[in-house]
């Protein structure tokens, strides 16, 4: 499939994980690509790498989604680096830190607000910037289906991934009149480093090993696998691409059949 041929792609995040799989598959499916992440060195690294695997244009940029500044100047360092400025965006930069419902702190709290909540309106806001001149463009978020769990040492992520849903709704709505999609994927679990250091944290906030946490989650899994990063690439393709041109303001649920329950 080319879907993307002629796009310009970004994906926030993009060094690693489920970025870097979405970042990939855009660009084999025709995308010029934009990986930026925290980690310019990273974000550098896949980029050369998706460039070596797939022949297509690929650059990786510095960028913190924190930073309201760097963010506004994003979709012009996309242009500089590809010729155009970005007319898919997929908001996917993302942290995971456990702590205690009953006793969350306030940085805790922050900290999940600013990357996920506040990361994706600017970067939203940057990406409306250029593709309402252009009267087209797609935009998805990366949320979690913690959105529709209780947890104890993860409420502050489900609220600010919450969040990101909400904004989805309010920016879609918005951006509807300009030809421009808004949507989300939630994924489950899925095997990356995020995964792997919160699911040691469950175990150490468990005080049990954490081949118990992992046997215990994946057996509520019907699919009984994690997800990979690229089955949520295919998701997150499917919306960014024109064959959900009549889908915005929803969120596809990526959990193996998780939810069934
Ligand atoms: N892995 C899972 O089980 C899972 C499940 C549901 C949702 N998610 C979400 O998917 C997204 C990707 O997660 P992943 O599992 O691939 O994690 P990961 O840790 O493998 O990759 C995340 C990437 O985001 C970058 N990043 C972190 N903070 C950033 C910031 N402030 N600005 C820019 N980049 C930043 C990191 O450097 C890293 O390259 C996250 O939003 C995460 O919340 C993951």
């Amino acid at each position: 499939m080319n879907r993307f041929t002629g796009r310009t792609a970004l994906v926030t995040g993009g060094a690693r994980g489920i970025g870097r799989a979405v970042a990939l598959r855009l660009a084999q499916e025709g995308a010029n690509v934009a990986v930026s992440d925290i980690s310019e060195e990273a974000a550098s690294a896949t980029a050369k790498e998706i460039w070596e695997e797939t022949g297509a244009p690929a650059v990786g940029l510095s960028h913190d989604v924190r930073d309201e500044e760097r963010t506004r100047a994003i979709p012009s360092l996309v242009a500089e680096g590809l010729g155009a400025p970005p007319d898919v965006v997929v908001c996917n930069a993302g942290i995971q830190r456990r702590e205690d419902v009953l006793t969350l702190s306030r940085s805790g709290w922050q900290e999940m607000m600013d990357v996920h909540a506040m990361g994706s309106l600017f970067t939203m806001q940057a990406a409306a910037r250029v593709m309402v001149p252009l009267g087209r463009g797609s935009i998805v978020l990366v949320s979690s289906a913690a959105v529709l769990q209780g947890s104890r040492s993860a409420a502050h992520y489900a609220a600010a991934k919450s969040a990101m849903l909400s904004l989805v709704k309010s920016f879609g709505a918005t951006l509807a009149p300009d030809g421009i999609r808004v949507n989300a994927v939630a994924p489950g679990m899925v095997d990356t480093e995020l995964l792997a250091r919160s699911n040691n944290e469950l175990a150490e906030l468990e005080g049990v090993p954490v081949e118990e946490v992992i046997r215990k989650r994946v057996g509520q899994i019907p699919l009984r696998r994690m997800a990979t990063p690229e089955d949520v690439a295919g998701a997150v393709a499917y919306l960014a691409s024109d064959d959900a041109a009549y889908v915005t303001g929803e969120c596809i649920y990526v959990t193996g059949g998780g939810l069934m329950f």
